[in-house]
């Protein structure tokens, strides 16, 4: 695979992986490119935790699970994160960033626009969305044949410090890189956020993974190999939309857009 071709069909996997463990020539291959990314003074400030066991990764799926039904229940996530939901194939064409909902059970269809109000909200609470999309999330994160936690050396990431932008930059970096290969080996990946929105919950996770006082955990990822006939979630969203030039790039100054390149060109 061409790297722009990978970089252009790189995506997340919003939906479920094959049962069958993630090969440790495959997980060994992710950390080793992981480590080829580029860190201020070759610090390499990331470290990572490789996580097949079925009992930990059970114990991960039940906090995963719980931390969706919560920020559900709360309204919390939606309240925060409204700004990127899109509603129509338009809209998305329009503004070219955000998600689309576009996979909903028959029953949400009608509220899907007003899910930011208080009253759908509740709703939504008595028609049990919360712990359906919480029971979805435990389940996808414990049919996920390998979890990646990474973490930053507190000798390097010094969060308010210039060194802690640059390993943040860096880590951003090693993921990217780990993303990217996941396609050639016929894998897919996800963040596995929630628990990262309630403190209580991350605090869990760091003991549960015994994460020494000397590194932060910084994220965690599902990862596993794509199924052909992969089914998608009863709540899903698509979000390959993409700036166009004009919306992202200047030329010499922010005085002047780049103009879109012509129908021609394969930019
Ligand atoms: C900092 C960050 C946080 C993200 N959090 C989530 C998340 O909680 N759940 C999820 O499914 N994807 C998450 N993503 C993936 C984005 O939703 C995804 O990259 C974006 O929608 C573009 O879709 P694509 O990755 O398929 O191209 C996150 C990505 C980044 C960089």
């Amino acid at each position: 695979m061409e790297l722009i071709d990978a970089i252009r069909q790189r995506r997340t996997t919003n939906g479920p992986f094959e049962q069958r463990p993630v090969s440790l020539e495959h997980q060994h291959l992710l950390i080793e490119a992981a480590g080829r990314a580029p860190s201020h003074f070759n610090s390499q400030p990331w470290r990572f935790i490789l996580i097949d066991d079925p009992s930990v990764r059970s114990q991960i799926a039940t906090i995963g699970g719980r931390t969706m039904q919560q920020l559900m229940e709360r309204g919390t996530f939606f309240q925060r994160y409204k700004k990127y939901f899109r509603f129509s194939e338009e809209e998305m064409e329009a503004r070219r960033d955000g998600i689309l909902i576009d996979q909903l059970p028959m029953m949400l269809k009608p509220f899907i626009k007003q899910v930011f109000s208080d009253t759908v909200l509740s709703l939504m609470s008595k028609l049990g969305v919360p712990s359906m999309l919480g029971e979805d999330n435990r389940k996808l994160i414990e049919g996920s044949p390998l979890i990646l936690a990474v973490m930053l050396d507190k000798e390097e990431y010094i969060p308010d410090a210039l060194s802690g932008f640059y390993c943040q930059l860096s880590m951003g970096m090693a993921i990217e890189h780990i993303w990217l290969l996941t396609q050639e080996l016929g894998m897919g990946i996800q963040f596995i956020s929630t628990p990262m929105e309630i403190p209580e919950a991350w605090q869990e996770l760091k003991e549960l993974l015994r994460v020494p006082d000397g590194l932060e955990l910084m994220a965690l990822y599902r990862l596993g190999y794509v199924p052909q006939d992969a089914k998608r979630n009863r709540i899903d969203w698509k979000s390959d939309q993409r700036k166009r030039l004009s919306q992202l790039a200047f030329r010499n100054t922010c005085a002047t857009p780049e103009p879109d390149a012509s129908p021609r060109s394969t930019v």
